[in-house]
This record gives C-alpha cells, sequence and structure tokens, in this order.
C-alpha cells in the first residue's frame, strides 16, 4: 500500500481506545483513503480512561476532523457528545464522532456495521429467531440491530444471568429473553434459530463454545462471531464443518469502519480490498 505523503492540507482522524497498539483501524482506513483518494491520515490515539475527557475535549482544539472510540470510551462518548445519532442514542454507546463547528456528533456504525456483514451473505437474516451470545458492551450495537432487523425473538444468552437481565431491561421494547449460558438452556431454544451470534470475547484464545450444540440448528442458520483475531474461531470451523452460513468479526469491523469513513469523507469505500489487507495482517 502506497502512503501518501502528509501534508499542511492532510485531514486527521483517529481511534482513542486503550489498549489500542493492537487495533486494526488505522490499517483498514489508510486503505479506505488510498482507494478513495482522500487526503487523509488516521492515527491510534492511546487514551487512558482518566483522560479520555481532556483528550476528547481537545480533539477539535487540535483540528481533529473525526474519531472512532472504542474500549473502553464508548460510554463516555455517549455522554459527552453534543448531538447523538438515534442508534448512539438508543445503543447508548457511540463508537464514532464527526467533529464539526458547532460540536461534537456521536455516532454508533457498530449497528449498520452488522447488518452489512449479514447482508453479505445474501441470506435473509431479517425477522428470524436469534440467539445472542454475551451480554457485555458489544452485545448493545448487535441487539439494537437484530432489533432493527425485526428479530422475532432474541434469546440473549449470558454466563452471568443478571447482566442479560439488565440488557433486556435497557431494550425492553425489544421481544429479549434472557437466559443463562448452560447446555440445558441453549437445547431447549436451539431448534427454531435462525442466527447465532457470539458477542462475548470466547473465541480470542482458541476457547470453543461447549455449551451450544450446532447439530441442533436449522440447517438455513446463519452463525456468526465478532471475534476477528483469530478469524477463523473455533466456533465458526464447527459452523463450517456442519456445512452452514459462517460471518466473521472481520466483516462487521470493516462495515463499520466503511460507515464511519463514509460519515467523515462523504465517499463510500469498498470493503473487499480492505478486508484482504486485513487478513493478510492478521495471518
Ligand atoms: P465487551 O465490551 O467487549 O463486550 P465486556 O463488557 O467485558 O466486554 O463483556 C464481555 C462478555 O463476554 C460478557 O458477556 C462476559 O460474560 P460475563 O458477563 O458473565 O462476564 C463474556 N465472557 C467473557 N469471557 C467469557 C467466558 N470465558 N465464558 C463465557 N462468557 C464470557
Amino acid at each position: 500500500m502506497q502512503r501518501r505523503p502528509i501534508t499542511g492540507r492532510t485531514a486527521v482522524y483517529g481511534i482513542l481506545g486503550h489498549p489500542v497498539e493492537h487495533s486494526l483501524s488505522p490499517l483498514m482506513h489508510a486503505s479506505f483513503a488510498e482507494q478513495t483518494g482522500v487526503d487523509m491520515a488516521y492515527v491510534p490515539f492511546p487514551v487512558a480512561g482518566a483522560d479520555f475527557a481532556a483528550a476528547f475535549k481537545g480533539l477539535r482544539a487540535l483540528g481533529v476532523r473525526g474519531a472512532n472510540v472504542t474500549v473502553p470510551h464508548k460510554e463516555r462518548a455517549h455522554e459527552m457528545a453534543d448531538a447523538l445519532s438515534l442508534e448512539a442514542r438508543e445503543i447508548g454507546a457511540v463508537n464514532t464522532l464527526q467533529i464539526r463547528p458547532e460540536g461534537v456528533y456521536g455516532h454508533n456504525t457498530d449497528a449498520a456495521g452488522f447488518m452489512a456483514a449479514l447482508d453479505d451473505t445474501g441470506l435473509d437474516w431479517r425477522g428470524r429467531r436469534a440467539l445472542v451470545i454475551g451480554a457485555g458492551g458489544a452485545a448493545r450495537a448487535i441487539l439494537w440491530a437484530l432489533g432493527a432487523g425485526g428479530a422475532e425473538r432474541i434469546h440473549l444468552a449470558n454466563r452471568t444471568l443478571a447482566r442479560a437481565q439488565e440488557l433486556a431491561r435497557h431494550f425492553a421494547k425489544l421481544p429479549i429473553q434472557p437466559i443463562a449460558l448452560e447446555r440445558a438452556s441453549l437445547d431447549a431454544i436451539l431448534p427454531g434459530i435462525g442466527l447465532v451470534v457470539n458477542t462475548s470475547s470466547r473465541g480470542l484464545h482458541g476457547e470453543d463454545h461447549p455449551e451450544l450444540d450446532l447439530d441442533k440448528v436449522d440447517s438455513s442458520g446463519i452463525i456468526c462471531d465478532i471475534v476477528y483475531n483469530p478469524i477463523d474461531t473455533p466456533l465458526l470451523l464447527a459452523a463450517q464443518s456442519k456445512g452452514l452460513c459462517t460471518v466473521d468479526g472481520l466483516g462487521m469491523l470493516l462495515h463499520q469502519g466503511a460507515e464511519s469513513f463514509r460519515l467523515w469523507t462523504g465517499q463510500q469505500p469498498s470493503v473487499a480490498g480492505a478486508r484482504e489487507i486485513l487478513r493478510q495482517w492478521l495471518a
């Protein structure tokens, strides 16, 4: 990838997170910029929790045009933004900041990214019964997206049941049923499930999901994992070996990034080229 020289006119964007050194976003946005010819630099900003407010306020002072916000700052960014998109308000978290003269606009592109990654399968995932595993921060945008897609029912399984119940209360308008992450609970609901999404950090270190019996999932079911390192998690490999359609975490990462890029620059990048670059980087 050819790096364009940074000049006085180059627009600066970046990502605020802690840790941020493993983020693939700088590589991804550099690829989008090259593809579209946008004169921008996208840099990692390692910002610890206690420094977030100062860093947030400093963005405009430095002339930064926009930024992504990642763990652990998405909720604080939601609190601090001057205005919020509908998704950001309802999800309760912000992953994209647009910095404008009149104020900082908070957006959440994780939900749109998830929906676009599912749309890439060419299968109709909307309106199906879903099982979501994990009730942490990453589950919020997924639940919102499933609601927007008209999920008939969303079974939300979490190791700590109270967190699933708390999220069901937050999204009171959605048809969410909190359940314990146990074999018996999952066995009872798996027949008829059209979509399984892992939003937990299980799989990051090669762990599988012993409670989940994929033989009970309908053959038209879609199995999705938001973990993208490794790209082929044990869950996705097991699903593929059973002939099920799978969606990996890179799809969601790329599409949320493309949506942030579009909000900032007005240009819609294609994710295919960037996917290959990220794939090679992770290999
Ligand atoms: P994030 O913001 O990335 O979602 P988080 O808020 O810490 O991170 O949530 C991580 C999720 O992964 C939670 O649902 C967590 O379950 P608990 O609420 O019971 O902690 C889940 N998780 C993490 N490690 C897990 C494991 N080994 N088995 C099952 N669930 C796990």
